[in-house]
């Protein structure tokens, strides 16, 4: 059983044609440069790339993670009001994998989207 089937995260259906509740929430994932196996690169997570989310007390982003497969990388918890929920991890990898973003909004629950990372 996957992640996404045991606790119901949130996944854009069509990238093509996404909703505006989707454009809000969906983590966009951007590689930097060109990742070589066991050196350090960037991996920035930005939601609300497609359309802006709320970032006030009573509708925000709480927090962003990042896993390589099913291997936990880092995570940033973010203050609404403070920080916006666009963030670069600095990550080194063995080999290649699919890099997959979190992130939970505390009123539309959490959300995930995923690259596929070739070395
Ligand atoms: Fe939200």
């Amino acid at each position: 059983m996957s992640i996404e089937q045991a606790t119901s995260i949130n996944e854009v259906k069509d990238f093509a044609n996404m909703t505006d509740l989707e454009k809000k929430h969906v983590p966009m994932i951007h590689i930097g440069g060109t990742p070589r196996a066991g050196e350090f690169f960037e991996v920035t997570v930005w939601v609300g790339e497609q359309m802006a989310h709320p970032n006030e007390a009573e509708h925000h982003i709480e927090f962003i993670d990042l896993y390589l497969d099913d291997r936990f990388l880092s995570r940033c918890d973010l203050t609404w009001g403070y920080t916006d929920p666009k963030v670069t991890f600095s990550v080194r990898v063995d080999g290649p994998g699919r890099l997959r973003a979190y992130e939970r909004c505390n009123l539309h629950g959490d959300w995930t989207n995923s690259v596929e990372l070739s070395l």
